[in-house]
Parts: C-alpha cells; structure tokens; sequence
C-alpha cells in the first residue's frame, strides 16, 4: 500500500562519525526501481524514519548530482534522532521526499559563490557545494567559509581537507577562541568577523549562509556592509515540522509554510516575514 505518508525503504549503507553527538548515515533504496526514478535538487529535505519511534525531518545533505544514495547528517537530541543512532549498517529506515524548495543554483550559474555554514548548518550548505563543484565551470570564484566552537566540533573533517587542497576553491575554517588545541593551523574567531575579514567580492556574487541563528543575524549585516543586495543571500529555516507537505500546520510563519514554500529562503523574503523565529 502507498500514500502521502508512506516511506521509501532504506538501507544503511555507512556509518561516519563526525564529532562525538553527530553522525552521517549513508541510504541506499532498497527498491531499485525508486534507486532509479528519486531525484531532488539542493536544498529540499525528506522525513526521516525510524520503524516504531517516529520521524524526524532532516536536510538531504549529498549532493544531487551524486545518484543512488542520499546523506544526512544529524545531531542526538531526542527520540528519534537517539534511536537513529542505534542503528548499524545493514539495518533498514525510512524517508518520505524530497519536500520543499531549493537554491537558485540556475541563477548563481556564471556568478560567484560564497558559502558560510557553522556547526552542523554545515548540513546544507555541503550539499549545494558539492553541486556547484560537481557542475564547477558553470560557476566563478567558489569561497567556503565554515566554523564551529572548537576543532572537535568541525563536522566533514575528510571534505575540509579536500576543500583545501582545490587549487578552485578559497576555503576558512575557524574555531571559537578558545576552541582551538595547540596544533590548529585554522583561523580563529567567530564566523562573522572571519567573513569580513576574508571581504570576499560581493559585485556579482551570491551567498549561502546556515547555521545558529546567532550566527546568521550577525553574519547577515556583515554580507550587506560588504555589498551582497538581500536577495542575493539565501539561508534555510529549520521551524518544527510533523508533515512536512503543508497539511498539518505545524511549521508556519504567518501565512508561509516553511515545509512548502521553504525551506530556502532570500534574506530579502526573510525581511518581509512576521518576526516569529
Ligand atoms: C527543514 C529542516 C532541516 C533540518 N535538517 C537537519 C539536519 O540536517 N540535521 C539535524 O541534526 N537536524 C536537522 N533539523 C532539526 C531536526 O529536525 C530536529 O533536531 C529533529 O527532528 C529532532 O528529532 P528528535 O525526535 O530526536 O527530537 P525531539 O525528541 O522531537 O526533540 C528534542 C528536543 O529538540 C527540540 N527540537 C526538535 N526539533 C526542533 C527544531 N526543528 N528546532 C528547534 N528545536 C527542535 C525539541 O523541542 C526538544 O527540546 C532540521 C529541521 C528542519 C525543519
Ligand atoms: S510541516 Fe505540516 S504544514 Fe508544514
């Protein structure tokens, strides 16, 4: 039997631990048929399932461009994300998706890029630039510009260090002072001032920034000081979800449903909403 609520089958194909409470699964479908049709584009998300403790919704945090399997990463903080660690490879879960909208990737093509994430916001922002990089002459100048508290909390540790050896790619990683053990060779400093330091061209470029919200609000004003115009920046909102297809009402700001109409939105449509998050 399918429906709207029905979940794909999914197998755990690897288990990657990122830091001590967040880790990465790799889903393979186990219907081939679905392996063969399921598609989605940068920035949708799918619900996530654990047989007999819920859902819980979660980026789709590989890339597109990358078929057969989807990623995600998540953080433990309650039931389902805690049963989800239980899980060993070879077991089965579930996802319904993808749900939601997407980055203007048609729109950033021929312009530069720049990618701002902290913590795990990682999640997302990973998923676009490996869709830029997998499409990388359609784009111009790509900088990645990622933080977290210390070293023990940078999530990608293998993709970082790929990042850093692109000869077409500027990348900053920074931890939080104090954050850093004698060995770190990385920026130090709050995601924000590294971004103003790093003054990357904002003529003819877009930005796509996920994190904390303490981070956006003040890396956004920077991104303005350095000329971005607002809907040239682009983040993604993370509200509460149950359904995740505009039914149950669970997840609005005012008249928007952020599962629908989101989760991807400009900072200039941000602007325009109720202040309820
Ligand atoms: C579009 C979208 C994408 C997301 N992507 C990711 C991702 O890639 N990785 C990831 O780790 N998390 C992501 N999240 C957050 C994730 O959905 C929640 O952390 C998860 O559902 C918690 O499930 P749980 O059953 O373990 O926690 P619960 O037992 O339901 O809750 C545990 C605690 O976390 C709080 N909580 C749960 N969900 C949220 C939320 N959305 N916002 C604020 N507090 C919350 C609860 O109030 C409670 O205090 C995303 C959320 C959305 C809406
Ligand atoms: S999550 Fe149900 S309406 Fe958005």
């Amino acid at each position: 039997m399918t429906g709207l609520y029905t979940p794909y089958l999914m197998r755990v194909d690897e288990i990657i631990d990122e830091t001590v409470d967040t880790r990465t699964l790799k889903l393979s479908f186990k219907d081939p048929k679905v392996a063969q049709s399921f598609s989605f584009v940068a920035g949708q998300f799918a619900e996530y399932s654990v047989f007999g403790s819920g859902e819980c919704t979660f980026c789709i945090a590989s890339s597109p461009t990358r078929k057969g399997y989807i990623e995600c990463s998540f953080k433990k903080v309650g039931k389902v994300t805690s049963q989800m660690r239980e899980l060993n490879v070879g077991d089965t879960m579930g996802i319904r998706g993808p749900y939601g909208n997407s980055f203007p990737l048609d729109k950033m093509k021929g312009k530069d890029v720049v990618f701002i994430a902290g913590g795990i916001g990682l999640a997302p922002v990973r998923c676009v630039i490996w869709n830029v990089l997998d499409l990388r002459k359609d784009f111009r100048d790509v900088t990645i510009i990622y933080g977290a508290r210390s070293e023990a909390d940078l999530v990608y540790r293998r993709e970082l260090e790929d990042w850093k050896n692109r000869a077409d790619v500027k990348l900053h990683v920074t931890v939080d002072p104090g954050g850093q053990g004698p060995a770190w060779q990385g920026e130090v400093g709050f995601v924000p001032s590294i971004v103003e330091k790093a003054s990357p061209a904002a003529s003819d470029a877009f930005a796509v920034v996920c994190g904390p919200p303490i981070m956006i609000k003040f890396t956004l004003p920077v991104l303005e000081k350095l000329g971005f115009a607002k809907d040239r920046i682009y983040t993604t909102l993370e509200n509460r979800m149950k359904c995740g297809i505009g039914k149950c009402g669970r997840c609005n700001i005012g008249p928007v449903y952020v599962c629908k109409d989101g989760p991807v939105f400009s900072a200039a449509q941000l602007e325009k909403l109720p202040n309820e998050f």
